[in-house]
């Protein structure tokens, strides 16, 4: 199987499979690092940094050359015409026609997604704002098979800005299909977005479960203190075996993690200063991983990881500890890049099943997308910044409530008012809308959906109330958030 011209813009682009595959082929890299420059030549690199970088520029850059290929590169969105008002999409389109391959990093959830459908290229996202960075987890999860030669069945912390965290939000996902369990320790207010965690529930048969404070004391002090006293108790993602999850058939399993054998690896990262819309944060109250947090017994076998940069959750003094996994990581990033870039160029193919046990997404939704109704309400969404020409487009993952996540940024949103596009053609009386509660929602037919986040944008766009438009609650103005 070829991984030729695929896009790598979320971590559920690839199955474990191919994860796999790039893993065996970042080993071969890795033993020949200097006798690759072949494998690329004649290739151009497209290197768009548009948020600053250190590990994933330079390690990209320095994987494209190891390869034999060349590096075109933009750093500052004012040294592009991106600054004069030019869209992702008209230069995704244009720098296809110069380059092979783009990596793009940009501050927006959801550009990296817009650059693929455009530049007719393959695109790999090396960061879109608060959303996803799926090569970080590939040198994280490379780290940790190298040093554990599994993940299914460990236990892994994750620490810190789990909201914000773009490569916390790809980890999760990849640790969750790969069978590990995740315990989440986050910074205060900073837990993992609402959407992630039902993802990692409904989609990856994950379980969420409270860890009680005594059963792992050291990480419940290192997110506790003043302002996160309700961190407690820690939340855990409990990995079932079977998929769909189906609790009837693991009756007298137990779920309860082991937790006096060890945590595996805790995952820490700094506060995402940049996207916090407003500095609320008890900086006292962040987690800090030091000597003396790893003295519990719990880490006597524990990798310290982190994505770097760090800022003060991560002593200095640690780095002399054979625990310590960051440097190790980002050094990493050259042979995995080098892997992953050979793979889409198609300068390398790899031998994987085409029927996948572990396929990247396990659910395939109904996707809904209308120039008329519920736009995405995440205002670092990229649909909302270039809206002249992204039309909004959703995954419908549930009817019951109305739930829809947004095909560029995963937020999601319940809209609370439906409408069909057949039923008033012609006669405008008809011409109604009606509340996602009722039976209408099971009636219309997905080609002819409109969804609207509230009544004003319903009856801006020439609809009326039907006898079936009152929600349970009073209507949600400004929108359907829940
Ligand atoms: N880990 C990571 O993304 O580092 P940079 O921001 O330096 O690229």
């Amino acid at each position: 199987m070829s991984l030729k011209n695929k896009d790598f813009i979320t971590i559920d682009d690839f199955s474990n499979q191919e994860i796999e595959a790039v893993f065996s082929l970042a080993d071969e890299m890795s033993e020949s690092l200097y006798s690759q420059s072949k494998l690329c030549q004649g290739k151009i690199m497209a290197s768009l940094f548009f948020e600053p970088s250190t590990r994933t520029r330079l390690s990209f850059e320095a994987a494209m050359y190891r390869l034999g290929g060349q590096v075109i590169t933009a750093m500052d969105v004012h040294a592009t015409s991106l600054a004069k008002g030019e869209s992702i999409a008209d230069m995704a389109r244009v720098i296809g026609s110069y380059a092979d391959i783009i990596v793009l990093r940009h501050p927006w959830e959801g550009a990296a997604k817009v650059a693929a459908d455009y530049a007719g290229i393959p695109v790999i996202n090396a960061g879109d704002g608060g959303h996803e960075h799926p090569t970080q987890t590939l040198c994280d999860l490379y780290t940790i098979k190298k040093e554990r030669k599994t993940i299914e069945g460990l236990k892994i912390a994750l620490c810190g800005d789990l909201k914000y965290g773009r490569t916390i939000h790809s980890l999760t996902y990849a640790l969750a299909r790969m069978g590990a369990t995740i315990i989440f320790c986050p910074g205060p207010g900073l837990q993992m977005p609402e959407h992630a965690i039902k993802k990692l529930t409904t989609e990856y048969g994950g379980e969420l479960r409270k860890i009680a404070a005594d059963e792992v004391p050291s990480l419940v002090s290192a997110v506790g203190g003043e302002g996160n006293s309700k961190n407690a108790d820690l939340d855990a993602i409990y990995i079932t075996p079977s998929y769909p999850h189906q609790p009837a058939l693991l009756a007298g399993v137990d779920m309860r993690v082991d937790l006096k054998s060890g945590v595996d690896a805790l995952y820490v990262t700094r506060l995402q200063k940049e996207r916090q819309q407003e500095d609320t944060t008890n900086k006292n109250a962040y987690p800090v991983i030091d000597k003396a947090m790893l003295k519990g017994k719990e880490f006597k076998r524990t990798l310290v990881m982190h994505p770097l940069p760090r800022v003060d959750e991560l002593a200095y003094e640690v780095d002399a500890d054979p625990r310590s996994m960051y440097f190790k990581q980002a050094a990493r990033g050259v042979p995995v890049r080098m892997a992953l870039i050979a793979l889409l160029l198609g300068a390398k193919t790899v031998d994987v099943p085409s029927i996948d046990v572990f396929p990247a997404r396990r659910l395939k939704h109904p996707i809904y997308r209308h120039e008329l109704g519920v736009k995405c309400r995440n205002k670092q969404c990229v649909s909302q910044k270039e809206s002249k020409y992204i039309l909004p487009e959703f995954e419908i993952i549930n009817c019951d409530p109305l739930t829809l996540r947004c095909m560029y940024c995963e937020h999601e949103s319940h809209p609370p008012y439906i409408a069909s596009a057949k039923w008033h053609q012609g006669t405008l009386d008809k011409k109604l809308y009606h509340s996602a509660e009722s039976f209408l929602i099971d009636k219309i037919r997905l080609e002819n959906l409109i969804i609207f986040d509230s009544r004003n944008e319903a009856e801006s766009a020439g609809f009326k109330p039907s006898h079936y438009s009152a929600p349970h609650d009073e209507d949600i103005q400004g929108g359907g958030e829940r």
